[in-house]
């Protein structure tokens, strides 16, 4: 019988099947790191409250403060070296880090932070100089990451200064692939203030992605510093408008670092921490752990209210409702709880009364509806840690000026 050669003998086969192999393995390598960020991640970062004033001996002792204060053990992880950590690069291109503030180099600091049980993130820019005016990664990325990974780095923030003419896409997907080359699992945090839409395409390229310009300790103004502006947090909670469904586990809309403890009120403090909760925003804090006083830690580390970021459904919050400067969020839980606040934005304070048969939601993005008529829900007050009775009858609250109450609703069995 004339068989026809069997397929492996034709050199079309082979290469097609080639081709299929390059294919398969060019996109596995060009992969970000999956699985690290599953729910936003949480850590300190040195920008809100240093500035350009960082040394090893800072992050060291922050590294301490983040175990002896408690931060450490209510989820907190990352330790973030911002800008200006950098010195210069050397005749092959390799950059170091500033001799005079890191005379031990970067790769003794990481080992230091890992220590203790946590992680070391590192800051560069897209472009020629970062925003401080430093040596940046533009041609020099694959050499960059190559350092961070012998370092020892877990996490890269990747600024978006003096880019003229760089497309956000492709030099965000540069770094990311730069990572993966350099074989070290490292969080991407994308740093180009929603100038690029990154909510439409950072998904397959980092962890998480600003959505705004940067934040300052303002409740509700915007900050003019000449040739650019900051915004408080109303500014930026009103920016995230339409976003929600974007975000998700891996993949998160980043609202800033926050600014508890540098300068606002408690109150003010409290509702901003509340909100990126609810928003299942990353939760940085941005302010001096060293000298940080109770009131800010007691903020800071509320498990309760961490426990609705870190929510494993990793849906953010919907604003159901908005009158007279008085706003209602809900926010979908796993097991069919949910989070609900009740943010005043006026500086007076407002009494609310909630009237569950009529504050139904319908969240269309997780499919999921409170049914107040048919389910009943434990109320329980978050910040005051005690249990406000049921969904059965309205809820009359008082809420302070600048301030929120937030809730967890439980639900009960039938
Ligand atoms: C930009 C970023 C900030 C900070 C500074 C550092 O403004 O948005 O978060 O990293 O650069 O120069």
């Amino acid at each position: 019988m004339n068989m026809l050669p069997c397929c492996p003998r034709r050199p079309v086969f082979w290469m097609a099947a080639a081709i299929l192999l390059v294919v398969v393995a060019s996109t596995a390598f060009s992969q970000k790191y999956a699985d690290l960020s599953l729910t936003p991640p949480m850590g300190w970062n040195s920008w809100n409250r240093f500035g350009c004033d960082v040394n090893e001996e800072l992050i060291r002792e922050i590294a301490d403060a983040m175990v002896t204060t408690g931060m450490k053990d209510a989820g907190y992880q990352y330790i973030n070296i911002d800008d200006c950590w950098h010195g210069t690069r050397d005749s092959l291109g390799f950059i170091h880090p500033d001799p005079k503030r890191f005379p031990s180099g970067i790769k003794a600091l990481a080992d230091y932070v890992h220590a203790k049980g946590l992680k070391l993130g590192i800051y560069s820019d897209a472009g020629y100089r970062t925003c401080g005016g430093k040596p940046a990664s533009r041609g020099h990325e694959f050499q960059d990451a190559i350092s961070y990974a012998q370092w020892g780095i877990d996490y890269v923030k990747y600024d978006w200064c003096e880019t003229q003419n760089l497309n956000g896409i492709g030099a965000y997907t540069t770094m990311r692939d730069a990572i993966r080359s350099a074989g070290r699992p490292m969080v991407l945090s994308l740093c180009e203030w929603g100038s690029n839409k990154p909510w439409l395409w950072g998904k397959e390229v980092g962890h998480l992605w600003r959505t705004t310009g940067d934040i300052s300790p303002v409740w509700d103004s915007v900050v003019n510093h000449g040739t650019w502006q900051s915004n408080g947090v109303l500014q930026i909670l009103d920016m995230q408008k339409g976003l929600r469904q974007y975000a998700g586990p891996g993949h998160w809309n980043d609202p800033d670092m926050m600014e508890v403890g540098n300068g606002m009120t408690a109150n003010e403090d409290r509702a901003h921490f509340s909100l990126w909760c609810m928003l299942a925003a990353p939760l940085i804090a941005g302010n001096d752990l060293r000298t940080m006083p109770k009131g800010t830690s007691d903020i800071l580390e509320n498990k309760e209210v961490i426990a609705v970021d870190q929510d494993s459904l990793g849906v953010e919050a919907l604003k159901s409702s908005a009158k007279d400067s008085i706003e209602i969020w809900f926010k979908p839980l796993v097991g069919g709880d949910w989070a609900m606040c009740i943010l005043n934005r006026n500086r007076e304070q407002r009494k609310v009364s909630i009237d569950w048969q009529t504050e139904n939601v319908l969240d269309s993005l997780s499919m999921r509806n409170t049914q107040f008529a048919t389910t009943t829900y434990k109320i329980r007050d978050l910040w005051l840690k005690k249990e406000l009775g049921t969904t059965k009858k309205p809820l009359a609250a008082k809420v302070e000026g600048h301030d929120i109450l937030m809730v967890r609703l439980q639900k009960m069995e039938k």
